[in-house]
């Protein structure tokens, strides 16, 4: 397994189409994402497919949804390899995503994610996702989802640079 430095985060292209297929199929039982789906989302203008890989290898990918002018954006869908868990690459997945939505104007972030799923809770908790919803029977499968946001303050990008009027001033 490649080392975690050697991890980088990217967008997807359609040469990756074949690796993100294998992926979503490892990692979801249901509510896969189909071929057709996939190249919808990596011709969008707005959306944003990324992908973590290292040594040519496609680790883990994620798909964010910008819709114009909206102040939310939504992360559809973030997986990782099952043999590259629990290194961090989900969580520079996400930062990348919360980086993406901040650059093009979104205040905050919303996802669903299974009510069952542990280790994706933990994952949002942990990067600050508070809970606003829940739905009943959202999945394939008649599995509950969980509503979650996070504010994206601007401060990030700005901490450090005065504006504009501050430095005539
Ligand atoms: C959810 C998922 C993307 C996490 O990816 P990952 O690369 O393993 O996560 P990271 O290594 O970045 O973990 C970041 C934090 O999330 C939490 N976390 C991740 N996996 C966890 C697990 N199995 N159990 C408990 N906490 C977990 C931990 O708090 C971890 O921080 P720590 O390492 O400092 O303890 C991955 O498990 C996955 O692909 N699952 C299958 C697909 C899926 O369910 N996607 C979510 C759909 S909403």
């Amino acid at each position: 397994m490649p080392q975690r430095a050697s991890v980088r985060v990217r967008r997807a292209g359609p040469a990756d189409l074949p690796a993100l297929l294998a992926l979503e199929h490892h990692a979801f039982a249901s509510d896969r994402m189909s071929p057709r789906q996939f190249r919808y989302h990596l011709r969008h203008p707005r959306n944003r497919l990324l992908v973590a890989e290292a040594e040519g290898l496609l680790l883990g990918a994620a798909l964010l949804m910008l819709r114009r002018g909206a102040r939310s954006a939504r992360l559809y869908s973030i997986a990782v390899a099952e043999s590259a868990r629990g290194r961090g690459i989900g969580r520079r997945l996400l930062s990348r995503c919360e980086q993406e939505a901040r650059a093009a104007g979104a205040e905050r972030m919303v996802l669903e994610v299974r009510s069952d799923n542990e280790a994706a809770l933990a994952l949002y908790r942990k990067m600050g996702y508070q809970p606003f919803a829940h739905r009943r029977h959202y999945y394939e499968d008649g599995a509950d989802a969980i509503r979650l946001r996070k504010a994206l303050p601007r401060r990030a990008a700005r901490a450090g640079q005065k504006s504009a009027a501050e430095m005539r001033r």
